[in-house]
């Protein structure tokens, strides 16, 4: 088989690609380890960029969202029984949209279908050959023996744990990474939202975020030491344990019920340069990692798939292949970006095992300064909607 880009991994990377190149006419086959329902059976990330917003609507597929997800102007930080807002609108003039993962990453499904786009699951053992020479080609085993596809281009969106990123030789390649301390307890739950826009809280009893799907299906989260397991949490426990790390009041009002998702997950920070090798091009999760603390890392992808995107249609359309000779530098300047605001967010409120007594008015120092300040809430503001492509 022959297509013009080949793209490992079908989240939501690879398939925004996908569809994004189909309407312009450059032909993609998606590779995808495991099948769509397990894929979109993860639940995942909550909140939308406009740059990822734009990205759907270019690529056809931002109906639904455009009628289901909510506009959320600003976010509230509590830390103790202490809250304030941070106004995204009126200190940035952009807000940010709450959709799910799994929502968008069906209708990019449905998308690719209705278009007759093709992707083949259940992929195993896929391998890229002569990544660094002109004729590039994959290698994979979906059940009816060892197949190829030759390629002009390969997109590693195969995610963090994928086959491309080890693809790019040790020598040329370097790894910079971090690991947190703890990981968060995630849990989603038919009930209304705690408040009407996200709750990021701050307690002597760890983070919580309070977030929502949609009007009677919540999000929550709740730091938790790596060793926990979820069936440490039974549904009682975590409720328990949420209220405790919320301002009195938003746990008084809290409607719980039970969770119809719990996972943990641990927090990383973690980013591979480059992102390119000869003709391979990594995006999103098999590059870079974020802790999840301001919601970045879905939306870094979207950075990537933007430059990789323009990219491609200037080598195929215009012969102008500038923009791929940049895409690793283009992509990981935006890239050490997120990764600083998400460290700097997680460091903001979290409790780390080792915090001394000083750390700790530190850290308070910082809360409060930020509750004071609008030039300090401005900066988290132009973060959190995103910065410009
Ligand atoms: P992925 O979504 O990981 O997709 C990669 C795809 O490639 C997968 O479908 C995988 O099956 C496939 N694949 C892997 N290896 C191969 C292979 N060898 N061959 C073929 N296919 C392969 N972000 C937030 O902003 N907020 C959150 O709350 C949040 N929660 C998260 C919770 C978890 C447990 C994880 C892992 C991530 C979370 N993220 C969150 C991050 C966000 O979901 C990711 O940044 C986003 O999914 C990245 O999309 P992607 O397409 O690059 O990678
Ligand atoms: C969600 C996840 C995040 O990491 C975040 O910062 C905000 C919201 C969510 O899943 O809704």
């Amino acid at each position: 088989m022959r297509t013009q880009v080949a793209i490992i991994g079908g989240g939501p990377s690879g398939l925004l690609l996908s569809q994004l190149l189909h309407r312009k006419g450059i032909d993609t086959v998606v590779l995808e380890r495991k099948t769509r329902d397990y894929v979109l059976g993860r639940i995942r990330a909550g909140v939308l960029e406009v740059g990822f917003v734009n990205l759907m609507r270019e690529a056809g597929v931002s109906a639904r969202m455009d009628a289901e997800s909510f506009t959320h102007d600003g976010t509230c930080i509590a830390y103790g029984n202490d809250q304030f807002r941070i106004d995204f609108k009126a200190l940035t003039g952009t807000s940010v949209v709450v959709y799910g993962q799994t929502e968008l990453t069906r209708d990019l499904y449905d998308a690719r279908q209705a278009m007759g786009g093709q992707i083949i699951f259940n992929t195993e053992n896929v391998q890229i050959h002569g990544a660094d020479t002109d004729a590039p080609y994959i290698t994979y085993d979906a059940g009816q023996g060892e197949a190829r596809i030759d390629c002009d281009y390969i997109a590693g969106c195969d995610g963090f744990h994928g086959v491309s990123r080890p693809t790019i030789p040790d020598t040329l390649r370097r790894d910079y990474e971090k690991a947190y301390p703890f990981g968060w307890l995630g849990v989603l739950s038919e009930t209304p939202p705690a408040h009407h826009e996200l709750i990021y809280s701050s307690s002597e009893r760890g983070f919580a975020l309070c977030s929502m799907r949609h009007a009677n299906l919540s999000r929550y989260y709740i730091q938790v030491p790596l060793s926990d397991g979820v069936e440490k949490w039974s549904d009682a426990v975590f409720w328990d344990e949420l209220k405790r790390r919320l301002p009195e009041d938003v746990a008084e009002r809290l409607i719980t019920g039970p969770a119809i998702e719990k996972s943990i997950a641990p927090l990383r920070s973690f980013v591979t340069e480059p992102m390119r090798w000869g003709r391979l091009f990594l995006c999103g999760d098999a590059a870079h990692i974020v802790p999840p603390t301001g919601a970045k890392g879905l939306n870094t992808a979207a950075s990537d798939i933007h430059y990789l995107y323009n990219a491609l249609i200037a080598a195929y359309h215009d012969k102008d292949i500038d923009g791929l000779a940049r895409y690793s530098d283009r992509a990981l300047a935006r890239i050490w970006k997120a990764e600083r605001f998400s460290w700097w967010m997680t460091n903001l409120l979290h409790r780390f095992p080792d915090q001394s007594a000083f750390d700790l008015k530190m850290q308070r120092a910082d809360q409060e300064f930020l509750a004071e300040n609008e030039a300090a809430q401005k900066v988290l503001a132009q973060n959190y909607v995103g910065l410009s492509y």
